[in-house]
């Protein structure tokens, strides 16, 4: 009997457990064995519920328990997360986790100390929730040279996207409503400042290299300033905004952003909508792939946590592999970039702003301001004509 462990009983902790009980007779006919979760770890109590009497404060009774040898992580933040696998991982334990900060923050050290001690270091739920994306980057995808990565990887701001482009709401409308439905946290700020992306693009990017791309130098821009009328602008000219998390890599040469972006209704991900996520991965042998599924969510993040977890009870006393070393990837200057942006004026900078910007294409909703798209450039060259302009009220980046 395979005894588990879980670190957290909040909202995918509590799916991990029900996962593990509502397809246990499945789970265990694929593992070759049975399965069940032993204890679960959390400084809160659970009057009534009924995995009450697995419920434990002390993880020495989980770490000192030679029936485990699995843990699901699904505490979040770093303070305990981090001593807490390390110390699962140091005695043998294998640690599947949904945590994306501690993996962005901690993952070569992690996955380091499992291969010390012959277990496993998982994290297939830190990017895309529900979505199979770590582990066919590292099977599947492994004779690739991963090229370019761009991802919707923050569901709750791709709901309030979609929800301000369908029902022309405003962002404060949409997020009030995103936090009532408990898609966004009652502090934002990780979702809609695009760090919860910003680390996930990281793992993934480190994953394309197999160096560490550290989520502090990533540039990241979040969507707190995209209005009701950018998307009015952006259907005009058929085009959808979403929240990109793009890895790119080129000869040996790696940019990565989060930040708004328009893209076109042929782009692959223009259709994610909601609380999904798209991942889009172009491999130089096998070309372009797309990975769609539910990018949140109590189930879906669970069962991505239960995959590994059975990865791991398949391979007991051995480390599934993972090239992620402990060398620092630099990331190349994203400024040599070349895109074409989407520019919104007062109306009295049209000439000045056609000048500038010579051969943009132009659209107006009203007399009262201007909007047009401009040639493809670098974002250098973007920035060094923008601080000429005037009264600019919105800048997206177009995403081809
Ligand atoms: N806050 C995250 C999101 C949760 O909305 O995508 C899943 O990582």
């Amino acid at each position: 009997m395979i005894k588990v462990a879980v670190f957290g009983y909040g909202t995918v902790g509590s799916g991990v457990v029900q996962v593990i009980d509502d397809n246990n007779k499945l789970i265990s006919d694929r593992i070759g064995d049975g399965i069940e979760v032993k204890y679960i770890l959390d400084i809160k109590d659970f009057p009534g519920d009924k995995n009450e009497k697995k419920l434990v404060k002390d993880i020495d009774i989980i770490l000192n328990d030679p029936e485990i040898n699995i843990v699901c992580e699904t505490m979040g933040g770093t303070r305990f997360a981090y001593p807490y696998t390390k110390s699962a991982l140091e005695k043998g334990i294998s640690v599947c986790t949904s945590n994306k900060e501690l993996v962005a923050a901690y993952g070569p050290e992690l996955l380091e100390t499992a291969k010390k001690n012959n277990c496993s270091y998982l994290f297939e739920a830190s990017v895309g929730g529900g979505i199979p994306i770590i582990r066919p980057m590292n099977t599947s995808l492994a004779p690739e040279n991963i090229e370019k990565i761009t991802g919707i990887l923050n569901g709750t701001t791709n709901y309030m996207l979609t929800k301000m482009s369908k029902e022309g709401s405003s962002y404060e409308d949409v997020l009030k409503e995103a936090q009532a439905l408990g898609y966004a946290e009652l502090n934002p700020e990780a979702d809609v400042e695009g760090f919860d992306a910003c680390r996930k693009i990281a793992i993934l990017a480190s994953l394309m290299t197999g160096k560490t791309v550290n989520f502090e130098e990533i540039y990241t821009e979040g969507i707190t300033k995209i209005t009701s009328k950018d998307f009015e602008y952006a259907k005009k000219m058929g085009k959808a905004i979403k929240l990109l998390a793009i890895a790119e890599n080129k000869d040996g040469e790696l940019t990565a952003m989060v930040a708004p972006c328009m893209i076109g209704d042929e782009h692959p991900l223009y259709n994610v909508n909601g609380v999904f996520n798209g991942i889009f991965v172009t491999g130089n042998m096998v070309d372009d792939l797309m990975f769609y599924g539910s990018g949140a969510g109590k189930l879906p993040t669970a069962s991505a946590v239960v995959s590994d977890a059975i990865e791991c009870a398949r391979n007991l006393g051995r480390t599934l592999d993972c090239v992620w070393k402990d060398e620092k990837m630099t990331l190349s200057d994203r400024k040599d970039k070349e895109r074409e942006f989407f520019v919104r004026v007062d109306a009295a900078q049209k000439d000045n702003a056609l000048s500038l910007f010579e051969g943009s294409d132009g659209v107006s909703l009203d007399d009262n301001e201007f909007a047009f798209i401009t040639p493809k450039m670098s974002e250098r060259a973007f920035d060094d004509k923008i601080v000429r302009l005037d009264k600019v009220k919105s800048v997206i980046r177009v995403e081809a």
